[in-house]
């Protein structure tokens, strides 16, 4: 069956049905609206194919993930990241020769110019990595400009910057943080030891490189390297789809991923597992917090996954290997190894599909890496770049792409007469006004604006204090 009809108003519609490489089916939508004048509506795009792709399968309900037909099981057994990498953006697994020259490209490029290191001077010391990488990324466009018309060879080179240059502007922003010189990247070292040498040596002690936290490292960055369609992979796509200057287009899809629903997960479990051991709780307290609603399990549950999340059996079993290790005491990995065992024997998890995600184990990784709590997501990033880079670098080769640019359905106020300013009284308040600003502030408490400097004697913010700039 390859058509679909929508019968609207009793004129019916025929819709084209496409059938994905696995049998996946999408009904095409696409003239749906020069037909019939109506259009779907689907917030926050749970139901909606924003596009073709041949990066990234996954089936949620059978817990599959492949990059480019690769099951991510064999992938994180045996590959490096810079290998996944490379099979991402270029869609087979590269020859020892072009694994080679990848490599080089990507060392040769891991250098930022060094004026750049000037703007790390100028931030706050309490930035956070995250803030910073955004923003130096998409300063990388005017350090190296990008032209109108790319080719292959200039395509390589900005891939090449940005997955390793991404990886370096992390680790200076650790050490802007911690008040500590930057390290430069080096050419003897390969890309993960690269990063945690650059993170964790200074000018007066070297680092020492653990195999297995180098393991775990490379690990955690080939099962983050692609999701197909998430927030950031999208934000990619659609900034993307405006043709702006792809280190801008890739610091988007980082903004993206910085906040607390996407990326930032992995920071909020260890939390959850320190507040439930300075408690004196095993987790079944917590457990049943959750169950009442009363506090929320994180790293457990996914939007997509209906069944176990195939990268956190693998961090789980990285875990095991990381903790333990002789000497290594870590309760929290105690305390999450209970959870999960609870919770997947209790009913109110089993019933909603509830299983550990890939965030619920990769804090635990990366703490015992002692990478710390704030470079978390900064790590995540790291690993998202190939994906990103892959995303755009199919779109921009697809002659169907078009700008990004959604639909809505207006429920607003219907047309009505100008009021001159001398003729409104009390503040207007449509009800969908106040519906929109309870909405906005229920609850959060995080919507004050909140002044991080003083204001001098005398003056207004930009925003007009006394409501003068308004006029
Ligand atoms: N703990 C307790 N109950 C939960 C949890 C959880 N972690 N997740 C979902 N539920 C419950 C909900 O309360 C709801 O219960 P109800 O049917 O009685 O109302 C039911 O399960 C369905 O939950 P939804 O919120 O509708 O599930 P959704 O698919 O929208 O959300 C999400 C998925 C956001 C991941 C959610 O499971 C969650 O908040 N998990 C914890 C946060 C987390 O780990 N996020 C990382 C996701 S992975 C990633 O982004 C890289």
């Amino acid at each position: 069956m390859n058509k679909a009809v929508l019968n609207y108003g009793g004129v019916e519609t025929e819709l084209d049905v496409l059938t994905g490489t696995e049998g996946e089916k999408g009904i095409d939508i696409q003239k749906l609206r020069c037909r019939t004048g109506i259009v779907t509506l689907d917030e926050g795009y749970a139901n909606t194919g924003s596009c073709t792709s041949a990066v990234t399968y996954l089936d949620g309900e059978k817990g599959i993930l492949r990059y480019r037909g690769y099951p991510i099981e064999e992938l994180a057994a045996r590959s490096r990241f810079v290998e996944v990498a490379y099979l991402l953006m270029y869609g087979e697994l590269p020859t020892s020769k072009q694994l080679n020259s990848f490599s080089g490209l990507l060392n040769n490029s891991s250098l930022i110019h060094e004026d750049m290191r000037h703007f790390f001077l100028a931030f706050p010391n309490y930035a956070h990595p995250m803030g910073l990488l955004t923003t130096m990324v998409a300063s990388l466009a005017t350090f190296y400009p990008v032209p109108e018309e790319m080719g292959d060879e200039e395509e390589r080179q900005v891939i090449a910057n940005l997955v390793s240059q991404v990886r370096t502007i992390a680790a200076f922003s650790y050490k802007k943080f911690i008040g500590e010189p930057a390290v430069y990247p080096s050419y003897r070292l390969r890309f993960v030891e690269n990063f945690l040498n650059m993170m964790f040596s200074s000018p007066v002690s070297n680092y020492q490189q653990d195999p297995d936290v180098v393991k775990a490292i490379d690990t955690f960055l080939v099962l983050h390297a692609d999701h197909e369609q998430n927030c950031s992979t999208s934000t990619v796509r659609m900034v993307g789809s405006s043709l702006a200057n792809v280190y801008a287009v890739i610091s988007s899809g980082i903004a993206a991923l910085w906040g607390r629903r996407h990326g930032g997960a992995n920071q909020e479990v260890i939390a959850m597992l320190a507040s439930i051991l300075e408690s004196g709780d095993d987790g079944r307290r917590f457990i049943e917090n959750a169950k009442r609603k009363e506090a929320r399990l994180m790293g457990f549950g996914h939007r997509v996954y209906r069944t176990f999340d195939p990268r956190a059996v693998i961090l789980k079993n990285l875990c095991h290997k990381l903790l333990s290790k002789p000497g290594v005491n870590n309760p929290l990995f105690d305390i999450a190894l209970k959870i999960e065992e609870a919770a997947l024997k209790d009913d109110y998890f089993l019933s909603r599909n509830l299983y550990p995600n890939v965030d619920f184990y990769s804090g635990l990784i990366l703490k015992a890496a002692n990478i710390p709590y704030d470079m978390f997501t900064v790590l995540f990033a790291i690993g998202r770049t190939p994906g990103w880079l892959a995303h755009w670098r199919e779109m921009r080769r697809n002659e169907n792409t078009r700008i990004a640019r959604p639909r809505q359905i207006y429920v607003g106020p219907a047309l009505r007469n100008y009021i001159p300013l001398d003729k409104r009284g009390a503040p207007q308040t449509s009800t969908t006004a106040m519906r929109e600003r309870e909405q906005s502030t229920a609850g959060s408490g995080r919507f004050t604006p909140r002044r991080l400097l003083p204001m001098p004697p005398g003056e207004t913010n930009s925003l007009g204090e006394n409501g003068s700039e308004f006029a």
